[in-house]
């Protein structure tokens, strides 16, 4: 592998940072060649400007887009544009501490397709953020590690700051929302290792933060485009699907063992709702996770004996909150198991998918 490196660095009003970062880049990459090409979204603020006017005493180039905004098309945009075997991704307000680079580059040297700066790995971390900030951060990785399988092996997926071979996303056909433009490539690049360099998140001292609760929207929106677009959507609707069938095998067997067979009805309930669980597995195992199974007994009989215990603590959700919403808030009982049965498909889909399919 070559050793360019090409830094891609999306900027929306970030004046004051612009020379500072430059010169702490030229610092940590001095063993390196390298490009910086700033991918600005018409700052108002003369960031391209200054950037531009640095260009003769550093490689930097500058994009500037006029017709669109967004931190993760910006980087789109730039990936198209630069010319090293190595590319990186960092943000311009030296949140990102630059020194990292280096690191990272080794990691690729080493071999490893992406390496990501990561603050979910011993070692990494996040300055001055308080609970409430953590707790959202954390919360918004394990979404993407419950709804998209493929990021589980990352332990910060949401990071803005990572060096990849540029054959990662040759061919790859990216359409990030908002923010997470690692998330996108992690789901549709083409890649085997990726390497987690720990850093520190540093505070923002110049300029600032453009996060509002617009992102956290495109987010949302974002993960919902990435389980259409790699099926995991559909994964989910046959969930759905296979469990309604299961409704109907216990509804026909209660009926049948007790009508024909002439079976004490809650006898015949305690054998139906055991067939539809082993019916609902048995295509759940064949159909809907057909891909994230391994073969042999033992973990079949493993993955059976989870399901298990899975739809027990459902069949328990669906029942507590019956119980609740009809007692306490007066709902009708049907809707109040219809309730019921919304959380305990999603109770049974979400530790399904992280445990009994885990893979
Ligand atoms: N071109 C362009 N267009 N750049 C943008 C835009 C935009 O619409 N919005 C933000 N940026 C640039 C900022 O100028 C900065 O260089 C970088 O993107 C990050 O923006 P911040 O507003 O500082 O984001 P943050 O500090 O909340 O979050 C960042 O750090 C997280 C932790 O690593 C983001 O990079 C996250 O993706 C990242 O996870
Ligand atoms: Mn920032």
């Amino acid at each position: 592998m070559s050793s360019v490196i090409s830094l891609i660095i999306p900027t929306y009003n970030e004046r004051d940072n612009i020379a500072p970062l430059i010169e702490r880049i030229d610092g940590a990459l001095s063993a390196y060649d390298y490009e910086i090409v700033f991918v600005d979204d018409d700052s108002g603020d003369g960031t391209a400007e200054i950037a531009s006017s640095l260009s003769s005493r550093y490689p930097v180039r500058v994009i500037v887009r006029r017709d669109e905004r967004g931190l993760a098309s910006a980087v789109v945009e730039g990936l198209k544009q630069v010319k090293g075997q190595m590319v990186a991704v960092m943000d311009a307000d030296l949140q990102h501490p630059p020194e990292v680079l280096a690191e990272m580059a080794k990691v690729l040297e080493n071999g490893a397709e992406i390496a990501v700066a990561s603050r979910y790995v011993a070692g990494g971390g996040c300055q001055g953020w308080g609970l409430v900030r953590r707790i959202i951060s954390k919360g918004a990785v394990f979404l993407a590690h419950l709804l998209l399988p493929a990021t589980r092996g990352i332990k910060d997926p949401m990071s803005g700051f990572f060096m990849l071979d540029r054959r990662v996303v040759e061919g790859a056909d990216l359409r990030p929302t908002g923010y997470k433009i690692l998330l996108e490539i992690l789901m549709m690049g083409q890649f085997r290792s990726v390497t987690e360099v720990p850093y520190t998140f540093k505070t923002r001292t110049r300029g600032e933060s453009k996060l509002s609760a617009r992102q956290q929207i495109d987010y949302l929106k974002h993960i919902y485009s990435l389980m259409r677009r790699k099926g995991e959507l559909l994964r989910f609707a046959k969930f759905c699907l296979v469990g309604l069938s299961g409704v109907f095998v216990n509804m026909g067997l209660l009926w049948l063992l007790t009508e024909v067979a002439g079976l004490f009805y809650l006898l015949s309930a305690a054998i139906s709702i055991e067939t539809s669980v082993l019916t609902n597995f048995t295509l759940n195992d064949l159909f809907t996770f057909h891909d994230r199974r391994s073969s042999g007994i033992k973990p079949l009989l493993k993955r059976l004996g989870k399901f298990n215990l899975v739809s027990l603590g459902g069949v328990g959700i669906n029942m507590a909150i019956l119980w609740l919403l009809t007692e306490h808030l007066g709902l009708y009982y049907l809707l109040s198991n219809l309730c019921g049965i919304a959380v305990a498909t999603l109770w049974n889909y979400s530790v399904n998918t992280m445990w009994t399919w885990k893979k």
